[in-house]
C-alpha cells in the first residue's frame, strides 16, 4: 500500500456557583467553590495511540517518538505530559483484538474499520468513568479522522455534564474535523479549546502543551 500521508503536506468554569434558598427564613447558600484543577475536581486523560512495535525505524518513523531514549507512541506521550502537569489519572484505550503491527496491514484495517462503520470492541473499561468531571480525549488522525475505536468509547460512556477536552497527533492533515465530530456526539459535554500537533513535533512539544494547559486553565497548581 502507498504510504499515502507523507504529503498531508474551563474552562469547566464553574463546577461551583451553586446557591439556593430553602422556603423557610433562611438562605442558605453553598459557599463558592474555587476550581484548583487536578485538587477539587477529577481529571482524566483517556487516550488511543498505537506505535508500531517492529519493522519500522524509530528515528524516522513519525509513529513513535523517542524522549530522553524512552519510546512513546506520539499521542501517549502529549497524554503522559498532559497527566503529569495537571496531576490527571490516565487510561489507554485499547481494543480487545490488537491492531497488527505493521504498517499496511494497520493501515488496510483501519481503513476497512472506517469504510464499514465498525466500532471495535474495547479492552479497556473505566469503572469509575462518573468520578471524573473532565475528560482530556487524545487521538491520532487515521484516514482523515479518529481511529474508529475512539467512536467506541464514545458509544461506551455518558459524557453529559463533563467536560472534554481534545487534543490529537497527525501527519498532516490537522484536526480533520474532529472536534466538530465529538462535539456532534456528545452534544451535551462542554467542549474546550484542544492541541494538535503534527507527529513530527511531538518530542519537542512539552512547553506547548504546557502553555496550552495554562491558557484553559488547567496546569496544576505547583
Ligand atoms: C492507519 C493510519 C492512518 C493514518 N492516517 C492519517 C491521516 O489521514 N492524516 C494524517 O495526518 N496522519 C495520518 N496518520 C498518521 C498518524 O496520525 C500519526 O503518525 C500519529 O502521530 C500517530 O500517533 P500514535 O503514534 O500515537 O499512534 C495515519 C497513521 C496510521 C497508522
Amino acid at each position: 500500500m502507498k504510504r499515502y500521508f507523507i504529503p498531508f503536506a474551563l474552562l469547566c468554569a464553574s463546577l461551583a456557583f451553586a446557591s439556593c434558598s430553602d422556603s423557610e427564613d433562611n438562605e442558605i447558600n453553598t459557599p463558592i467553590e474555587e476550581v484548583v484543577p487536578g485538587t477539587n475536581h477529577r481529571v482524566l486523560v483517556a487516550y488511543f495511540s498505537e506505535p508500531l512495535p517492529d519493522g519500522v525505524d524509530a528515528n524516522t518513523s513519525a509513529s513513535r517518538v523517542i524522549v530522553n531514549g524512552d519510546l512513546y507512541g506520539s499521542v501517549e506521550y502529549m497524554a503522559i505530559v498532559i497527566s503529569d502537569a495537571t496531576g490527571a489519572d490516565r487510561v489507554r484505550i485499547q481494543t480487545a483484538t490488537p491492531y497488527p503491527g505493521n504498517f499496511d496491514d494497520l493501515a488496510s484495517q483501519a481503513d476497512n474499520e472506517r469504510q464499514n462503520g465498525i466500532h471495535p470492541a474495547l479492552a479497556t473499561e473505566i469503572e469509575n468513568f462518573d468520578d471524573y468531571d473532565v475528560i482530556f480525549v487524545g487521538y491520532p488522525i487515521w484516514w482523515y479522522q479518529m481511529p474508529m475505536a475512539m467512536y467506541s468509547f464514545f458509544d461506551a460512556y455518558d459524557f453529559a455534564g463533563k467536560t472534554l477536552i481534545p487534543f490529537s497527533c497527525h501527519g498532516g492533515s490537522g484536526w480533520s474535523g474532529t472536534v466538530d465530530d465529538i462535539a456532534g456526539m456528545e452534544p451535551r459535554a462542554t467542549m474546550v479549546d484542544g492541541y494538535s500537533i503534527s507527529r513530527n513535533s511531538v518530542a519537542g512539544s512539552e512547553n506547548g502543551i504546557r502553555e496550552w494547559l495554562q491558557r484553559i486553565g488547567m496546569l496544576e497548581q505547583q
